[in-house]
């Protein structure tokens, strides 16, 4: 039986009434820009995230775009984050015309090290930017403690809903950053109907600041205090955003479920390495990613077995044909580089039914001689 990485049929089969229900009166009304759906939405995220305000946008991208935007960082800044991410994350630090300047990964995590984002530091340095990577928040407290004064920009575009506890309180994803962005990618842990995103912040002044950015730079009508973009968010993708979170919770603990299911039936074979969760952390495992020796055939393998599964991801950042000019050699960030060439996902998809998860299972242990 073949599993597919992500089965986002059977997630809409089982809520199909509900979001045709919350579209319908979009559609009915025929507005769909921004609008009460957006509002409504951005309220939710905001109580969901533990901030004072939210603000919805195009997609994950502008979110940081327009997070860095929002923070005046531009030519000649250096913005501190990870080359082991989706690309946005540095993309955006350069289209803002700013530096990205890349440290290396905790090789447990995945997630940024804050001694190593403290030590890079100079006086160009306008923020950092770590990633709640595959569903775990970054070690956010951490760098806060050793960078106070710096600006940090949480790219949890893969991680709405995870939390981490500090100082023995959890918080959430988004909630101790300056701005916190999320992604509503389609296949994402919550994913819209098309593309989506949304920044959050405790600051007033910042939230104003990202609400003209988003509509080019305008508060009243034809009226530009700054140069900003068009980046909203649908109306009808709020109104699906809005009509999927209330089973968000659920979705991640079914996720956290096969996860441990995975790491109980991979426990006897010690060429793989499980996911690490930190003690203070509750992962929502957009990804379930493990490390394993010879990739390359357990990935052929995978394949014979029908088994769909993804690198996550397969060349850092600093050593993207794009960003040759920043000088970054082959082990500037070895971490990096050795995640880039063992780390391979598996389907953790909340729909996965018990017959899926152990043709998975079958077919990793199968590559092991077990
Ligand atoms: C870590 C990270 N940052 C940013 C993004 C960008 O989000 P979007 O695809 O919505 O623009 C993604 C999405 O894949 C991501 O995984």
């Amino acid at each position: 039986m073949p599993v597919p990485l992500l089965d986002l049929k059977a997630q809409h089969a089982a809520i199909r009434e509900a979001v045709l229900a919350a579209m319908l009166p979009v559609v009915d009304d025929q507005a769909f820009i921004l609008g009460k759906p957006v509002s409504e939405l951005e309220a939710d995220v905001a109580k969901l995230s533990g901030t004072k305000f939210a603000v919805g946008c195009a997609n994950g991208t502008d979110a940081l775009l327009l997070a860095l935007r929002a923070l005046e960082i531009g030519r000649n800044d250096e913005v501190i984050t990870t080359p082991f991410t989706f690309f946005a994350t540095a993309g955006t630090i350069h289209n803002a015309g700013a530096t990205p300047v890349f440290v290396d990964i905790d090789p447990r995590t995945y997630n940024i090290r804050p001694d190593l984002a403290a030590a890079a530091v100079t006086s160009r340095t306008k923020a950092v930017m770590p990633v709640d990577l595959f569903g775990q928040i970054a070690p956010i407290e951490e760098i806060r403690r050793l960078m106070p004064r710096t600006p940090l920009i949480e790219d949890a575009a893969q991680s709405i809903g995870a939390r981490r506890s500090i100082d023995c309180e959890w918080r959430m994803a988004g909630e101790v950053a300056t701005i916190g962005t999320f992604s509503f990618f389609p296949s994402k842990n919550l994913g819209g109907y098309g593309d989506g995103g949304m920044m959050v912040t405790q600051d007033e002044a910042l939230y104003n600041r990202l609400m003209r950015l988003r509509t080019h730079g305008s508060v009243k009508t034809y009226f530009h205090e700054e140069v900003g973009y068009n980046s909203r968010l649908d109306a009808l993708q709020a109104a699906v955003l809005k009509a999927k979170l209330p089973y968000l919770a659920k979705w991640s603990a079914k996720r956290r479920e096969n996860a441990a299911f995975y790491n109980a039936a991979f426990a006897d074979i010690g060429d793989i390495v499980t996911p690490y969760v930190e003690p203070a952390s509750e992962s929502i495992f957009n990804q379930y990613t493990i490390r394993v020796p010879r990739r390359d055939k357990f990935r052929e393998h995978l394949t014979a077995r029908g088994i769909g599964h993804s690198v996550y991801y397969p060349l850092p950042l600093h050593l993207q044909p794009c960003f040759a000019y920043l000088g970054y050699k082959a082990g500037a960030c070895p971490e990096s580089e050795k995640a880039a060439n063992e780390v391979v996902s598996l389907p953790v998809f909340p729909e996965l039914t018990r017959a899926q998860l152990d043709e998975v299972v079958a077919a990793v242990r199968a590559f092991f001689g077990r």
